[in-house]
């Protein structure tokens, strides 16, 4: 059954040059039919919960030791502090020079209305996938919350304040349909303040630029699904949803654009779950999913790391880009929450309100992955400092595992998948909504260095 269903919907996302929009509404993940059951059902969920997208063929799996994922015990890595500075556009005023960690705090009520910024009718470029309440979304408390840091206040999201600041800039979103999802939400943020252009846009809609001419400003999309390359083998001419991996390759489709941007946001993850061959230097060196003899088996964060590892070595290498004081943006692992079942076993997300801090479970994977980008990323800030290139951190994965409320679920206006969930992608206007607020608070921080600078 789970096979079948799997097959099918492989099936469906074969063609290559299948209508995107369809394929591009779930991500996937593989594990296969007989992962034995040593996580807990949270864990599995979440990790079984990516599938759509590109589904392996679950019989070429064989067991995977789960509880591997767990015999490194990962750091509690210390987040980036942000210092935030008192603006114009803070209601509150602000201790100066205060450091705080933006990622660690709550979520709090807000009056209604307060902390939502657009509707589906001030917002007009939401993807219909995303706009929940045209599909039926009856429950709007969603809405009615907003984070609060631990030791400081997050601004508003302002989109005056943003567009003078990027003013004359090029800002790209360089990841998954995730990435996609936190630009669509700055677009509708930033269209409250100037309507942008639509200037390009590829077949497969998955390349992306829009241009704010009265803030000469230039937002896009650069898709990637692993950052590094990543060849999904062919048999028989159909895709066999095992991917050949060159953990240090970077994805030229992105990174050749790097010279042109000012600002990259950078975020990768909900691909990795699947059947994987691991190349480095032309060797292979392991594979994931997977069970050859003489072969090392690796767990879902050891792709990923590489894979965060070389692009920003790739960014460090970048001459033009550290010319241009490129800044690079890492954006943390989202989690998915699907609950009681997997994304196709009848997983669901229907909650209406937050979880608090002490209902998320820290051993979950997704925890773990948003860990180990944490890691590359310090040791990119580290290298990258050396040589004048400037990493910050826009970290959401410990709010957003406390919002398994924020997702379509079943209100996704899917026709051709109905009775599935996506508890992955975020609705629009919703939570999703805040990691602009930290993206602002990101961009006003290296302003404020800079100015320190000068
Ligand atoms: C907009 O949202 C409302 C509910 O807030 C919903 O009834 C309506 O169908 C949506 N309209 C569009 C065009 O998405
Ligand atoms: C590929 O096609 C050949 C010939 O039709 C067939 O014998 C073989 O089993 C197929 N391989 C797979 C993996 O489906
Ligand atoms: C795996 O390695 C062992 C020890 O080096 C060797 O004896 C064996 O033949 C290898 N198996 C394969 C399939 O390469
Ligand atoms: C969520 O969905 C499940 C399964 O359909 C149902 O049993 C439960 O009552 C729903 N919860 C809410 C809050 O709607």
């Amino acid at each position: 059954m789970l096979e079948k269903t799997m097959k099918t919907s492989s099936t469906m996302f074969q063609d290559k040059h299948h209508n995107h929009s369809k394929r591009e509404r779930f991500l996937g993940l593989t594990l296969g039919k007989g992962v034995p059951f040593v996580l807990s059902s949270l864990l599995m969920a979440s990790v079984f919960c990516l599938f759509f997208l590109y589904n392996p063929n679950p019989s070429t799996f064989t067991p995977h030791q789960g509880h591997d994922l767990f015999e490194n015990p990962s750091q509690n890595q210390q987040h980036a502090i942000i210092t935030t500075k008192s603006s114009s556009s803070s209601s509150q005023p602000q201790k100066e020079q205060k450091p705080c960690d933006l990622s660690k705090g709550h979520w709090v009520q807000a009056l209604e209305g307060s902390s939502t910024y657009y509707t589906n009718s001030s917002c007009p470029s939401i993807p219909d996938s995303k706009n929940c309440f045209r599909h039926g979304r009856k429950d709007s408390d969603f809405l009615n919350w907003r984070w609060k840091p631990d030791e400081c206040e997050l601004p508003r999201f302002d989109p005056r304040t943003f567009l003078q600041m990027v003013s004359g800039k090029t800002m790209a979103f360089i990841g998954d349909s995730v990435a996609r999802n936190h630009m669509d939400s700055l677009l509708c943020l930033l269209s409250q303040n100037e309507i942008p252009k639509d200037i390009y846009k590829d077949s497969e809609d998955r390349f992306r630029k829009w241009y704010f001419p009265i803030h000469d400003f230039t937002l896009m999309m650069l898709w990637s699904r692993f950052l590094i390359v990543g060849e999904e083998r062919m048999v028989n001419g159909t895709g066999s949803s095992i991917f050949d991996m060159e953990l240090d390759k970077v994805d030229s489709d992105w990174a050749k654009e790097l010279p042109n941007l000012d600002y990259a946001v950078i975020s990768d993850g909900h691909w990795f779950f699947r059947g994987m061959h691991l190349h480095e230097g032309g060797e292979k060196v392991g594979c994931v999913y997977c069970n050859e003899p003489n072969v090392t088996s690796y767990n879902v964060d050891f792709p990923l790391r590489k894979a965060f590892r070389t692009a920003f070595r790739h960014i460090s290498e970048c001459k033009e880009c550290r010319s241009k004081r490129m800044v690079t943006v890492l954006r943390t692992f989202a989690p998915a929450h699907f609950e009681n079942g997997f994304w196709n076993t009848g997983g669901y997300c229907n909650r209406t309100g937050p979880m608090s801090e002490s209902e998320v479970d820290f051993e979950k994977f997704e925890w773990q992955l948003r860990n180990a980008q944490m890691e590359e990323f310090e040791r990119a800030r580290s290298e990258g400092d050396e040589k004048g290139h400037r990493f910050e951190v826009v970290d959401v994965a410990r709010a957003m595992l406390m919002r398994p409320d924020g997702h379509p679920g079943e209100h996704w206006g899917n026709k051709w998948m109905r009775g599935y969930n996506d508890c992955t992608h975020w609705c629009l206007p919703g939570p999703v909504d805040m990691w602009s607020e930290l993206l602002l608070s990101v961009l006003k921080r290296v302003a404020a260095f800079d100015l320190n600078q000068a």
